[in-house]
This record gives structure tokens, sequence and C-alpha cells, in this order.
């Protein structure tokens, strides 16, 4: 794979509200690994490709939570002296979780397996030091020892993680930090005095499409445990570590937008 030069030159054509309060432990694992034992290690999955699907994430997906940015960006800082040469995110999508890597490094490469989730990006994210480009995560077109941080938001489950692993430890620089992070689904929904009455829905709903979700969802019900495990760095921290407990049960606030929709059949 061709690594890409600086300025990037892309050959390829390549659930909002705010003031539901969310529980839930969103994780860090900072620092690459050894799958030996888990199957779905080996495994890439793809499921966000159509134009639809990468539209409605534009539209309703959030941004990550400015406490899990400081998180990250102050474990970099600690590892890492300014200036920050080149952050890649991994499995980008419509680009939401790589401005924010636009204000801090000289150079921000978004990948993504999927065209139309490429496209949706380069509409929306108009940082010049940001390009995207259409590439599996296992294979990032850059030099070797060259990325001070590299990100996966919401992405990183979805991934052949024994690939990937080994595609970090050749591209970060000595001293770069990976960032694998993402939302969960215990949720809560806050909305005026009827935060109680949404939140029992949201779950009721949620507990019965989990009996259809797709089996790598069990490493974001099991907090990205069996993940950070694999990481073969020393150094590497959860969200526990950082928030100095030891309970996955430690409640965090995230803020998000939802949707809801109510009807009742006509009673004549
Ligand atoms: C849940 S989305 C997260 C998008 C974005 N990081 C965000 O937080 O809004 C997961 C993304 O990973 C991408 N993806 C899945 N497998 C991939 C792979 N092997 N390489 C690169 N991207 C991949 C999907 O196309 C999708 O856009």
């Amino acid at each position: 794979m061709k690594p890409v030069r600086w300025p990037f030159k892309s050959q390829s054509p390549a659930v909002r509200a705010l003031g539901p309060r969310t529980r839930g432990l969103v994780q860090t694992g900072v620092g690459a690994w050894r799958g030996e034992g888990l199957t779905d290690f080996h495994m890439a999955t793809r499921l966000f490709e159509e134009k639809e699907h990468a539209s409605s994430y534009q539209k309703y997906r959030f941004s990550p939570a400015q406490e899990i940015q400081d998180m990250i960006f102050s474990y970099l800082h600690e590892k890492l002296n300014k200036p920050y040469e080149l952050a890649v995110d991994v499995g980008c999508g419509t680009g939401l979780s790589t401005k924010i890597l636009s204000p801090h490094f000289k150079k921000v490469l978004g990948i993504d397996i999927s065209k139309a989730q490429i496209e949706e990006a380069k509409n929306a994210v108009k940082f010049p030091n940001t390009i995207f480009r259409v590439s599996p995560a296992e294979e990032v077109p850059v030099d070797d020892a060259s990325v001070d941080l590299l990100t996966a938001c919401a992405a990183v489950h979805w991934f052949d993680i024994e690939k990937l692993l080994t595609e970090v430890d050749r591209i970060l620089k000595p001293g770069g930090c990976l960032a694998f992070y993402t939302y969960t689904l215990n949720m809560e929904l806050h909305y005026k005095y009827r935060s109680e009455q949404l939140t029992k829905l949201f779950l009721e709903v949620k507990d019965f499409l989990t009996n259809y979700q797709n089996e790598k969802m069990h490493h974001v019900q099991t907090g990205y445990k069996e993940i950070f495990d694999c990481i073969p760095y020393t150094d590497k921290l959860r969200f526990l570590d950082i928030m100095e407990v030891s309970s996955s049960e430690t409640e965090v606030e995230l803020w998000c937008k939802h949707v809801v929709l109510l009807a009742s059949k006509p009673k004549y």
C-alpha cells in the first residue's frame, strides 16, 4: 500500500437531543495485542456502507463528549511533546470523530471502508489540514512511525482487531498514542418530568433489539475488555483507571439528543 504524502492527495473516488443524560461506561484503551482464543478478532464487519446509512449518520449522530476529548488529549500531552504532526481517525464515518482532532495537529487523516461515509465526511468537514480517504482500518495509508495519535470512535469493535493492532504498531511514532472509545447503550433519557417513562421505553426497545444485534456488539457490552487486554503496550489505561474507580457500575454523564416517535391508532 502506497503511503499518503502530505498534502494528502486523495485519489479514491474514493440520536440527536441535548438533554437526556446518558449513563454508561465509555472506555478508552490507550496505549496493540494478541487475539488468541478470540474468534472474531480476525474478522472485519462491514455494515455501514450505504449512502442512506451515511446521511442519517451525518444527521443524527453526536460528536464525542468534551470530557472524552479532554481525556485523550491530556494523555497524549503526557506522552508526547507538541507540536503534533499527524493524527489518524480510523472508521471515521462522516467525520464527527475526526474534526475534533483538526485543531490539535498539523495534519489529520480520516479513513473509512465506506465510500458513502467518506463522501459525507468530505462535505461536512472543511478544515484545510484535514482530509478523508476510503481505506480499511487494517491498512492505513501512511508511513511507518509517522502518527502521533490514532483514534477509533465507536468503530474498533467492527475491525479485524489483530490486523489493526499490527498496523497501529507500524504507524505510531515511539510515544505515539491510540484511543479506542465508544458510547454504550446504557442510556437514560431526560426530558422534563417524563424522563422515567422515556428511559423505560428506550430500555424496552433496546432489550428487544439486543436479540438481533451483531455478535461484535459484545465488545461494547463488556466495555472493550478483551480488546484492552490485547493491546500489547504496558502503558495503557481504561476509563475506570482515569476515573480512579474500580466498579464498572460507576456512572458517568453523557449528554445526547434522541428522536422519539409516538403514535395512537384512532378510537373511531
Ligand atoms: C459506528 S461508525 C462510527 C463512525 C464515526 N467514528 C463516529 O463516531 O461517528 C463505524 C464506522 O466504521 C467503519 N468501518 C467498519 N469496518 C471498517 C474497516 N474494516 N475499516 C475502516 N472502516 C470501517 C464503518 O463504515 C463506519 O463508518
